[in-house]
């Protein structure tokens, strides 16, 4: 048994969730933020991959006092749990994601010392040997009573995820810009598929501020 899993990501109206500085930029507008956030706090964890975390050093927790005070109304913790995959440790020890409520899934392969360090500041567990075994970490999730985990990027974790049927849904807001560039993130990059695609059932389409939110149900999830 594994939690529910929904992928979220903004991408520009040719499919590139940033830019080829890999940096992040401003796709969708405040309502859509909005919906994120509503999206988010009506999660149990919050997941992305340590690319995501270098590039963006994002928070990860939710922005309306009202939201967060609702979660605590329901005797649910302030903000999801953080989570970040992250083979190799390589989470810097200023992240801004670090903090209470944060686990950092790394594997055997983790230097010792940055283990340390970041345990210091986290929680820190062990799953997989070279990468992080990433259906392990979902039943390990689920078995502590994680029933949803909202995916927030990026690319290559977005395939990991996709390509092993790990994913229910994903949502995809395409917003009024286009950012171009050949190794410019897109939704889903990894390896690729040539066969066997990941196929989507459409859920949802409706125009949110100045671009659209789309929301596609994967089919028959293989695990
Ligand atoms: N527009 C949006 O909604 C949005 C949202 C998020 C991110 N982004 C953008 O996406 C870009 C970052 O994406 P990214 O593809 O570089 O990084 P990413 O998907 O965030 O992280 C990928 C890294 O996770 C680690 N990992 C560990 N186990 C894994 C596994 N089983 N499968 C996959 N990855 C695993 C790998 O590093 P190790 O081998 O070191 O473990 C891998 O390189 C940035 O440019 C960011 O701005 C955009």
């Amino acid at each position: 048994m594994r939690p529910f899993v929904i992928i979220n990501s903004a991408m520009s109206a040719d499919g590139k969730i940033s830019t080829v500085a890999r940096k992040q930029v401003r796709i969708s507008g405040t309502e859509d933020m909005q919906r994120v956030d509503a999206l988010k706090s009506r999660t149990d964890a919050v997941m992305v991959g340590v690319g995501t975390v270098l590039a963006d050093d994002p928070k990860l927790t939710i922005k309306s006092d009202v939201l967060k005070r609702e979660r605590v109304a329901e005797g649910k913790a302030e903000n999801p749990l953080r989570i970040v995959v992250d083979s190799n440790a390589r989470t810097p020890p200023t992240a801004a994601i670090l903090g209470p409520n944060t686990l950092i899934a790394v594997t055997q392969q983790a230097p010792r010392l940055k283990v340390e360090e970041l345990e210091a500041k986290a929680e820190v567990l062990v799953v997989g040997e070279r990468k992080v075994d990433l259906g392990a970490l979902l039943v390990r999730l689920k078995e502590r009573g994680v029933d949803s985990v909202l995916v927030e990027g990026g690319a290559t974790l977005n395939f990991s995820l996709l390509s092993l049927g790990l994913v229910d849904e994903v949502y995809t807001y395409v917003g009024n810009i286009i950012i171009g560039g050949s190794s410019a993130p897109t939704l889903v990059d990894g390896d690729g598929l040539t066969s066997d695609f990941v196929k989507l059932k459409l859920r949802q389409i409706r125009q949110v501020g100045e671009g659209v939110l789309i929301k596609w149900e994967v089919l028959a999830p293989r695990v």
